[in-house]
């Protein structure tokens, strides 16, 4: 009924030989990742590669039952975010951007698995940048500004097990993005990373050859000197849904057409990279509501299905119109695997604790299995759903790490609908505190890292000159 054009790999050798042909040099720790998910996959489903390889196993195999309890509402923590604004002047970081660091792009072995690691308390090279120096954070994430009393959440480094991830350079990356577009797609973790995003390239340009613009579900941030642009386009299930006003989406009745993702993807092909995510939004029920035949034609018929059902249909409709649509000597692909939640502090053994409130520092134990509640299921579907096929996608494995971080949350110091919590509402973290989104500078900045390392590690798409160096870099510093 659903044609599958993309497989799961069948052995990680096999999968690391088609990786390893489609690209000369760069692969970092897409053989490891990739065996990982063999093993993860095989490891869930009873080593019954074969149903992986047909990617129908959500369909024929049993998961473990829902944790209803676990089940947030992100409506009530969703808003729709401030106007945007184009920030102030900010300050060239010196210190950060020396004209060396374009020889210096350090990669990492193919064989590190950059999501397998440890949080390293570093107050000398955390964080990346200062809340207070980047003019274009939104008012949801600057916690500190908002009242946050504690700064050691801004202070952690990941720190992978087998190697080092490389220095974030913004120049090393604009120098890469030159002419080119890099797009984020997905809800409001998504806009998160892109927030981040833009805190860690901006420095590299000059005030005012920079800028914020917003137009429909598409918010775009330029550098001039690079001709580069970082956006971030609003859909929060990646196929057409009634939620995907980028201002009023707060729907609490959510319904998806789960095969309809042109009207979105039209708007993505002229991207360079391209980096998904998907997942807060199908946490609020255990089912999700489909929609027989479509929005534009008036339709108000749907059928319910497990959350997990309706996933696997919309992973499968996405990487179809990747492996249709993406041209890979053009077109990087990555996807961001599930950003958790803490909602409750026992997961943490915290009696104490108030959902993530009073959290301030990340949970350093890793040898006990932490569960947050994190819904695996979906976690398994998409790193199938990226593993193998005509056009690579990278499957940034960041649940985990990020699972360690109940400290790293807006939590009280954030708004809702639009506003600064009052202190009465501050006080009452068990109702208002947000423990789906993160401050910045935070662990956002670390996703940017990990992508970073794998934009870096690859050679430009078909570009085999020596980097061009920016008009301003032999003048300005
Ligand atoms: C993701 O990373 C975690 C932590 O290192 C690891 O245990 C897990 O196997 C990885 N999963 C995949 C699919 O790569
Ligand atoms: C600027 O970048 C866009 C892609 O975002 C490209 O189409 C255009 O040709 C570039 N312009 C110049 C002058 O390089
Ligand atoms: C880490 O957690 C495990 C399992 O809960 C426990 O046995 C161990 O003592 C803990 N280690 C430390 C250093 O607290």
């Amino acid at each position: 009924m659903y044609p599958l054009r993309r497989k799961a790999p069948l052995s990680p050798s096999d999968s690391s030989m088609k990786h390893h042909s489609g690209r000369k040099g760069g692969n970092l720790s897409v053989a490891a990742v990739v065996v990982s998910v063999v093993i993860f996959v095989a490891f869930i489903y009873g080593g019954d590669i074969t149903s992986t390889a047909k990617f129908s196993f959500a369909r024929s195999r049993s998961f473990p039952e829902i944790d209803n309890h676990r089940d947030s509402s992100p409506e009530a923590l969703e808003k729709t975010p401030p106007a945007l604004e184009e920030a102030g002047e900010e300050q060239l970081d010196a210190a950060v951007d020396d004209d060396s660091e374009l020889d210096d792009v350090a990669g990492v072995p193919d064989s590190c698995d950059i999501f397998t690691g440890s949080w390293v308390f570093d107050e000398e090279t955390r964080p990346l940048y200062r809340e207070e120096k980047c003019g274009f954070l939104t008012e949801q994430v600057t916690c500190m500004r908002n009242g946050r009393l504690d700064d050691g959440y801004q202070k952690w480094r990941w720190q992978p097990q087998d190697c080092s991830l490389p220095r974030f350079k913004a120049r090393v990356l604009l120098e890469r993005l030159r002419g080119k577009r890099l797009m984020f797609v997905g809800d409001s973790l998504n806009r998160n990373q892109w927030e981040s995003m833009i805190c860690l390239v901006q420095s590299a340009a000059p005030p005012g050859r920079k800028s914020l613009s917003k137009e429909g579900s598409l918010s775009i941030f330029r550098i001039e000197d690079y001709n580069a642009t970082v956006e971030f386009y609003w859909a929060p299930f990646l196929v057409e849904s009634n939620s995907d006003d980028p201002r009023m989406h707060s729907v609490p009745d959510r319904i998806i057409m789960p095969e309809s993702i042109a009207k979105h993807a039209q708007h993505w092909t002229g991207a360079d990279y391209l980096i998904f995510n998907t997942y807060i939004w199908w946490m609020n029920k255990a089912t999700m509501k489909v929609l027989r035949g479509s929005f534009d034609g008036g339709s108000t018929e749907v059928e319910e299905i497990e959350r997990v059902a309706a996933y696997e249909r919309v992973l499968r409709t996405w990487a179809n119109w990747v492996d249709e649509n993406v041209d890979p000597h053009r077109t990087s692909v990555f996807f961001m695997s599930m950003s958790p939640l803490h909602l409750k502090s026992l997961d943490w053994n915290n009696p104490e604790g108030i959902k993530c409130a009073k959290e301030t520092t990340p949970v350093l134990n890793t040898t006990a299995q932490l569960n947050v509640g994190t819904d695996r299921r979906l976690f398994a579907l998409a790193a199938a759903a990226t593993g193998g096929a005509r056009v690579p996608i990278s499957f940034l494995n960041i649940t985990t790490l990020s699972e360690y971080r109940k400290d790293a949350h807006t939590s009280v110091d954030t708004l809702r609908q639009g506003k600064l919590l009052t202190p009465e509402q501050k006080a009452d973290p068990q109702v208002y505190a947000d423990c789906i989104h993160w401050c910045l500078p935070g662990l956002p900045d670390t996703w940017n890292e990990l992508l970073y390392a794998l934009i870096i590690h690859r050679p430009p798409p078909a570009d085999v000159k020596a980097p061009q160096l920016p008009p301003h870099v032999a003048t300005d510093d």
